[in-house]
């Protein structure tokens, strides 16, 4: 049986999500004329009590334009080292925007609003690149799927607030955050100006993301996909295949995340395992006195197949493929080890 804990991006669309997608009715998305991504996109507007929510192809395409939507060539956004926009979307801060990164030495891919108020260039001094945005991410990927406590992004809100700072938020799986703390949508749309959300992770879709924001930044938001090369025509298939999984896979998360603090408990026991970062969500990061190469290679003979994310440290991601008997399977390999 093949375990693949690689990523939770490697799922493919269940029997009931492909219905879906057979039974959409489409159009040409670049004229607006797809029915099933406006309803999409309306959808994912209210659930977050936004103005407005346009879809794309990638995540990384998401948050690619809502840095442009906020930012001038020149300036600079705040981030954690961590970040997926600064460290795995190809340079395409700098690419796209023309923007430099401030980079914040945070806790697990998360910062506070007084590192945010510390990372502020001083406006009127126009030797360094005038701040204009702030990007979180909730969950963290490379932070090991850590969750921010909810004050804290209302203090870096009154942050930005008061330095007039753009407030985006990479929300690739902020599903699991708000699964795993029981918080909703709607208190995040409160916060942010724009989010960007996943439906290909933890949801399980084939593609997708999708923007969501106040009218004033989403304006843009339709040129900027359109110069980055994102406009879809009858994508519809694909928004279908995104409405299934708001209405069927979310709460379903907590399985995942069960799964992995499960998994965790059982890397603690193991010797060679010499540390299990804390598990919020359905990631699970840990170190072994093995080199990486070394452990990936055994257990890759029992067909189990993961990552390691360089200085030693693997990471397991649990998913809606990852069944319960391949997660007896895995268990029952590692206290085997
Ligand atoms: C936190 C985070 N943001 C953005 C992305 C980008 O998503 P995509 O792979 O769809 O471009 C990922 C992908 O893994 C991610 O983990």
């Amino acid at each position: 049986m093949k375990i693949d804990l690689r990523s939770d991006t490697i799922t493919k669309p269940t029997p009931e999500m492909l219905e879906a997608i057979v039974q959409a009715e489409v159009g040409d998305d670049v004229y607006k004329e797809d029915p099933t991504t406006n309803a999409l996109e309306e959808k994912i507007a209210n659930l977050f009590g936004k103005d407005q929510a346009l879809f794309f192809p990638s995540g990384s395409m998401a948050n690619q334009a809502a840095i442009k939507l906020h930012t001038q060539p020149g300036e600079q956004l705040i981030a954690d080292k961590y970040a997926h926009v600064y460290n795995y979307e190809g340079g395409g801060v700098s690419f796209n925007s023309g923007v430099s990164c401030k980079l914040i030495d945070g806790r697990r891919g998360m910062i506070t609003a007084a590192q945010v108020e510390a990372s502020i260039n001083p406006p009127d001094f126009y030797h360094s690149p005038l701040t204009s945005l702030v990007c979180l991410e909730n969950t963290t990927n490379k932070g090991g799927g850590a969750c921010y406590d909810f004050d804290e992004i209302k203090k870096i809100r009154k942050v930005c607030d008061t330095h007039n700072l753009g407030f985006h938020l990479d929300g690739a799986r902020l599903w699991n955050a708000l699964v795993a703390r029981g918080e909703s949508t709607k208190q995040y749309g409160a916060q942010f100006d724009t989010i960007s959300v996943c439906l290909s992770k933890g949801l399980g879709t084939p593609m997708g993301s999708v923007l969501i924001g106040d009218a004033k930044y989403m304006e843009n938001a339709i040129r900027v996909r359109k110069v980055l090369g994102g406009g879809m025509r009858q994508v519809g298939y694909m928004a279908a295949a995104g409405i299934y999984a708001i209405e069927n896979n979310i709460e379903r998360l907590a399985e995942d995340h069960k799964k992995a603090k499960e998994i965790g408990k059982v890397l603690e026991t193991l010797s060679f395992v010499t540390n299990v970062e804390p598990i919020d969500t359905n990631i699970v990061i840990f170190s072994t006195d093995k080199k990486e190469e070394e452990f990936i290679t055994e257990m890759a003979k029992k067909d189990v197949h993961f990552y390691g994310m360089g200085q030693g440290k693997l990471r397991f991601v649990t998913h809606l493929d990852y069944t319960d008997e391949m997660h007896e399977r895995l268990i029952s390999i590692l206290k085997g080890f």
